[in-house]
């Protein structure tokens, strides 16, 4: 299975080195140039990097299938039963299905009140010389969008926070979902399950009642489908959601003229939140199992074999992007992997870009000045997603 080149023998790609998402780019950029389809015996899958090899996979589902599950640790039971582990036609149906449910739950009914909560979430930081951008702006944001999204019961917020961070991420020594990932998992889920249950006994106007009535042609979902779907939203909505809003603090705090920019002109935010998406989204790597053998780039892939789709260097491939290491405001990149892309793509993208643009124009309005108080950062051990645990920022000015 592993390459026999001796330099590719040399080569190790290890997303479970805790240090590895400090910098992953030269591991990318090594990959892309000189193993371009790589076995790393880590992750015990193949690596996919360039932009062009993972739009093809994320076009081809009927090779690069995600009934196996799209996590690149997969947690038990989920392959074949929530909307990004199934494959077309089960994948469709469901995804037209909660696509309805989430036109039918106007995107204006939580954004409004999420503006008011990024206010409050700001009002209580003025006068402070310095404060942590995700324990007190992105995660307790994120929280109140998908809480007003689902309408969960706010006295579970700090669990259901907690129960889904840890259901992203990795043991690193076990190099998959431990003991304490797979309890948060068996946690949501039954939150989940009596969530389900009480919709159905008292339907609201909220996204999750209307997914669990969502007809198309008179059927609607199987309860084990709408129970994991739901537990699979709480999870990607708050991780991702949350993750990237971090990323993009992080972004504005590292790079004072692009913070200077918006701040002067913050129709330019949407720009940005492209930009980030390109540049360093939180979302990095995803996984799908091939259905058939190919060969790529010399090497013979068999059917049964796992790959590694790398959005995170994809959108950093200069094959596609003009100098991709540099963050450019003006750039308004086409095509970028951020929220994946072919049957797959993010179906909360067009809620995400809103939320972000409200977060960013709130936090500048409040804080057109801020940097970053530590050199280096610790990120959240995750074999998909890269983001920061803490963000320490010093305020210049909080009006
Ligand atoms: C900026 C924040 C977000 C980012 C960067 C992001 C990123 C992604 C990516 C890369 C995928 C593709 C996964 C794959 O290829 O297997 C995806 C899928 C998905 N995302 Fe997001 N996401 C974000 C926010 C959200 C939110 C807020 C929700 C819902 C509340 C959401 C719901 C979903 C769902 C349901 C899928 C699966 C779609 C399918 O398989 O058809 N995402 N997201």
């Amino acid at each position: 299975m592993a390459s026999d080149s001796a330099a590719a023998d040399r080569f190790r790609f290890n997303p479970y080195i805790p240090a590895f998402d400090a910098d992953p780019f030269p591991a990318y950029q090594r990959l892309r140039d000189e193993f371009p389809a790589f076995w790393s015996e880590e992750a015990g899958m193949w690596v996919l990097s360039r932009y062009d090899d993972v739009l093809a996979a994320l076009q081809d589902w009927r090779t690069y299938s995600s009934a196996q599950g799209n996590l690149v640790d997969e947690l038990p039971g989920r392959a074949g039963a929530t909307l990004g582990s199934s494959d077309p036609p089960r994948h469709d149906r469901m995804r037209a299905l909660i696509q309805k449910a989430m036109l039918k739950s106007a995107l204006e009914h939580v954004i409004e009140p999420l503006r008011e909560a990024a206010r409050g979430h700001t009002a209580k930081l003025a006068g402070r010389k310095s404060f942590d951008f995700v324990a007190e702006y992105s995660a307790p944001l994120t929280l109140d969008l998908i809480f007003a999204l689902f309408d969960l019961p706010g006295e579970q917020r700090e669990t259901v926070r907690e129960k889904a961070v840890l259901m992203t991420q990795t043991d690193p020594e076990l190099r998959g979902k431990g003991p304490s990932q797979l309890a948060a998992y068996g946690w949501m889920a039954e939150f989940a399950a009596q969530l389900v249950a009480e919709r159905k006994r008292n339907p609201g106007s909220d996204l999750l009642s209307n997914f669990i009535t969502a007809e198309i042609d008179g059927e609607s979902l199987l309860d084990r489908e709408v129970q994991l779907t739901v537990t699979t939203l709480i999870m990607a909505g708050i991780e991702s959601m949350s993750g990237f809003l971090s990323m993009l603090g992080y972004n504005l705090a590292a790079m004072p003229d692009v913070r200077r920019a918006l701040a002067a002109d913050p129709s330019l935010i949407p720009d940005a939140i492209e930009e980030s998406l390109r540049f360093n989204t939180s979302a990095q790597r995803f996984r799908r199992c091939l259905t058939r053998d190919i060969e790529l780039h010399g090497q013979p892939m068999k059917a049964g074999d796992f790959v590694m789709l790398c959005y995170g260097s994809a959108n950093r491939d200069n094959r596609k992007f003009v100098d991709p290491d540099h963050y450019d405001l003006a750039r308004k990149p086409k095509g970028h992997l951020g929220f994946g892309g072919g049957v797959h793509a993010c179906l909360g993208s067009a809620l995400a870009r809103l939320a972000c643009k409200v977060a960013m124009e709130e936090w500048l309005a409040a804080m057109p000045d801020f940097s970053l108080a530590t050199d280096t950062l610790s990120w959240i051990p995750s074999s998909n997603f890269r983001s920061p645990k803490s963000l320490i920022v010093n305020a210049f000015r909080l009006s």
